[in-house]
């Protein structure tokens, strides 16, 4: 029998969507308006834009260059690249099992929240609702009752993760992103339009653009900009080397990774003008600053937003359309790390697919759903979150670039592969990049983390 095809994208698009979709998320929408704010507001676009062109774009380059030249899952990529390497790539499935029993749980919150968006059912206090109400957060070693509200929709959220899954990469990822990242425009385009016609929206985008130009001095500002286009554009977590690995042999590497790294930016600076807006109308209605009501995170999404969608008119149509964008959003970066997961074992052990999502994909969502719905969820969630964004990334990222760039001496026969089969051509900037200066400032982000631990 001759061995089988190794699975492939539909169309060219269906890559470039489906890189779009991993990379825009929860993140875009909840972590690049604050830490844009926090960080230097309309100065912070500078050390930002740096990031993402000395790190973010080079690396997504190199990611999708392992998973085209050596076809598989990072496990078997990287042993195909050199022997030990191998380690690595089980590190990066590692990363991605542990975000995917969590991500999927803020996409079952913000599925209730879209429920609870028509009439406003969160009453007159979001916050403690969330809390106590809603999740039911207890002590830390109290387990806490098993929340039922949370699990139904968290079940859902993995038997559709699944299904897509099982459909494969053309008829299930491919094609759910074609359908998720034009509604995520139109459903997030309607919500912008609507927060910047809405009173304070001008005071909001002033204080989320106003340049604050000494932070540029300040290296915690760049170490925000380098963390967050890492987390944004979902590198170091083996997703672009997976998507990429079932690419035609015939494909544009580089041409796509500008086009998926600018769109990602795109919709983080729409996000930030649209959070920044509602935010500038909260402080408005309230009476106070923009500085005292800036949120990001679980904060902004559970309490900020529910706080804004009780006091607009016609705050249901607001609330549905930003929870609903939240869980489309999140749901197409979900599949995106669950297949990293499923696909190393299916290239690794040459198990199919069907077999390897239902064991697999199904130990994952089972983890998720026994542990998360608990009172203690939230602070499982908060403890996962911080290990992985202050050390996961950073450090399969450093390790990768430094094993390719110093210890096998790969970059330029990489290069010249990759500029073979692209439009637009290498030259030496990205060798100088990724040997020098993303490993200096990944390792100065890891050292930036265990500072700040240790103090
Ligand atoms: N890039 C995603 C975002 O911006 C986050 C993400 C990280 C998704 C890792 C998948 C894997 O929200
Ligand atoms: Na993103």
């Amino acid at each position: 029998m001759p061995k089988a095809h190794r699975e492939q994208w539909a169309t060219r698009s269906g890559f470039l969507l489906a890189a779009i979709g991993s990379a825009v998320g929860l993140g875009n929408i909840w972590r690049f308006p604050y830490v844009a704010y926090e960080s230097g507001g309309g100065a912070f676009l500078v050390p930002y834009l740096v990031a993402l062109l000395t790190a973010g774009i080079p690396l997504l380059i190199l990611s999708y260059t392992i998973g085209h030249r050596f076809r598989a899952s990072p496990p078997v990529a990287l042993r195909r690249l050199s022997r030990p390497a191998e380690a690595i790539g089980w590190w990066q499935v590692l990363i991605s099992f542990f975000i995917a029993i969590y991500y999927a749980v803020i996409i079952a919150w913000a599925i209730r929240y879209a429920g609870f968006s028509i009439g406003q059912q969160w009453g007159a206090e979001p916050g403690p609702f969330f809390e106590s109400t809603f999740v039911g957060i207890t002590e830390a070693g109290d387990f806490g009752t098993y929340n039922i509200g949370v699990a139904v929709p968290l079940v859902a959220v993995w038997i559709i993760v699944l299904l897509l899954l099982g459909f494969g990469v053309r008829r299930g990822i491919e094609v759910a992103n074609k359908i998720f990242m034009p509604l995520l425009l139109v459903l997030f385009g309607a919500l912008v339009v609507r927060a910047v016609t809405l009173e304070g929206a001008g005071e909001g985008l002033d204080a989320l653009f106003a340049p604050d130009w000494s932070a540029l001095g300040d290296g915690s500002v760049w170490v925000a900009a380098y963390g967050q286009i890492f987390f944004s554009l979902s590198i170091g977590f083996g997703i672009m080397i997976t998507y990429a690995s079932y690419l035609r042999r015939k494909a544009d590497l580089t041409g796509t990774a500008l086009v998926a790294g600018f769109a990602n930016s795109s919709f983080e600076l729409l996000a930030g003008i649209g959070v920044f807006s509602a935010l500038g109308f909260m402080a408005v209605q309230s009476g106070g600053e923009v500085q005292d009501v800036a949120a990001g995170g679980i904060g902004l999404a559970f309490v900020a937003f529910p706080q804004i969608i009780s006091q607009m008119p016609a705050g249901d149509v607001f609330g549905v359309l930003f929870f609903v964008s939240l869980v489309v959003a999140g749901l197409s970066s979900l599949i995106s790390i669950v297949q990293v997961v499923v696909g190393a074992v299916q290239d690794r052990f040459g198990v199919g697919r069907v077999p390897a999502v239902a064991v697999v994909g199904g130990a994952t969502a089972v983890v998720s759903i026994a542990l998360f719905p608990a009172g203690q969820g939230l602070i499982l969630l908060d403890t996962i979150d911080h290990w992985i964004n202050q050390y996961g990334i950073a450090l399969a990222s450093l390790v990768l670039v430094v094993v390719v760039a110093w210890a096998l001496r790969s970059l330029p026969t990489l290069q010249r592969y990759t500029d073979t089969i692209s439009s637009v051509p290498l030259r030496g900037w990205w060798v100088v990049t990724l040997g020098a200066i993303t490993p200096v400032v990944l390792g100065y982000m890891m050292y930036d983390s265990l500072k700040a631990e240790l103090s």
